[in-house]
């Protein structure tokens, strides 16, 4: 048997994350082989797992695999995993933050004026001919609305820096309050659903956010309102989000993210007033690539004996594993 580390990998990673970590690494995948199996043959020599977005790291998995030193996740999110649950283990939790942020931004922006100019509708009429009986109907504008940002983090920031080239106001609603960012800043959802017709969440998902944006909050946002979502489904109550939209409470909705992805409820795929997109906010090969690298670096980084590059905030990083600094 080859002494090499054992690394387990669930979820498709691509071509660079696997060849980095194949040139290094034994590396069992369950895209290849059951994850049963992997674990009754390797389970007690997994020392890495590599995974994404989607798929749950759960207690119960990481308790299967007794010397588990890092969980290396390919994105900013980490709601898949059970944080919790590696912090007491004394297991590593890695994301990719930061090298997503201008392109999340961008995206945002986009995904935002491709709702209010209602593009993908408007591609619809005229690829269905309908532009040669009469012109698309007049509709909404992003001209005197209010912007608000659910969620400050690094990619809330970048969004609000770009919203500053379009001469619109923009407020913003943070669950832990940071010294002054330089915008209005509500103490509650509902004060800033309230004071806007825009409102882009990039809160984290996870238990302290499920359903944030529920009936009362869309209600808040009112009939001329816009909701984007590009952070997680779990963040809106999909139920009342559909409700609202149907009924009128809100105008619009912009969505990259759902609550059972890639599963989208029929009641959306009906409507015109939404546009609808497969989580595609980082989906290029350009910030993909420094995603995969950064998941790949934090694995290399730690069996080198360098410590985790960009752990997470609730996961440990033991002394001996720190970087020392030059
Ligand atoms: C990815 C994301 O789609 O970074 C995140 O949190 O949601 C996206 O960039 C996803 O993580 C891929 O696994």
């Amino acid at each position: 048997m080859s002494n090499r580390i054992k690394i387990l990998c669930t979820g498709k990673m691509g071509q660079k994350v696997d060849e980095a970590l194949d040139a290094r690494y034994d590396v069992y995948r369950t895209d290849v082989l059951g994850l049963d199996e992997i674990i009754a043959a390797h389970g007690q020599e997994i020392v890495g797992l590599v995974t994404r977005g989607g798929i749950p790291t759960n207690e119960a998995l990481i308790a299967r695999l007794p010397k588990l030193e890092i969980i290396s996740n390919f994105g900013v999110g980490y709601d898949s995993v059970e944080v919790a649950a590696a912090a007491k283990r004394g297991v590593v939790v890695t994301n990719t933050p930061d090298v997503l942020n201008d392109e999340m931004a961008d995206f945002t922006v986009g995904l935002t004026l491709a709702t209010i100019r209602r593009f993908p509708q408007a591609d619809r009429f005229v690829r269905t001919g309908q532009w040669e009986k009469g012109a698309f109907p007049l509709g909404a504008s992003l001209r005197g609305r209010k912007i608000g940002i659910a969620g400050m983090g690094r990619i809330g920031k970048v969004i609000a820096k770009r919203l500053g080239g379009f001469d619109v106001p923009v407020s913003v609603f943070m669950r832990r309050p940071q010294p002054d960012l330089g915008y209005p800043h509500h103490a509650t959802l509902k004060s800033l659903a309230e004071a806007v017709d825009v409102l882009i969440v990039v809160l984290p998902g996870g238990a302290g956010t499920k359903h944030i944006v529920d009936a009362e909050i869309l209600e808040a946002l009112g009939p001329n309102g816009i909701l984007i979502n590009v952070a997680r489904g779990s963040v809106v109550d999909e139920a009342a989000l559909i409700e609202a939209l149907q009924t009128g409470k809100i105008l619009a909705a912009g969505l990259d993210v759902f609550g059972r992805e890639p599963h989208v409820p029929e009641a959306l795929l009906q409507m015109e007033n939404v546009v609808l997109l497969p989580h595609i906010g980082t989906a290029t090969h350009h910030t993909r690539g420094l995603m995969a690298q950064l998941v790949v670096d934090n694995v290399i980084s730690w069996f080198d004996g360098k410590g985790p590059l960009t752990p997470v905030a609730e996961t440990p990083v033991p002394a001996h594993k720190k970087v020392e600094k030059a």
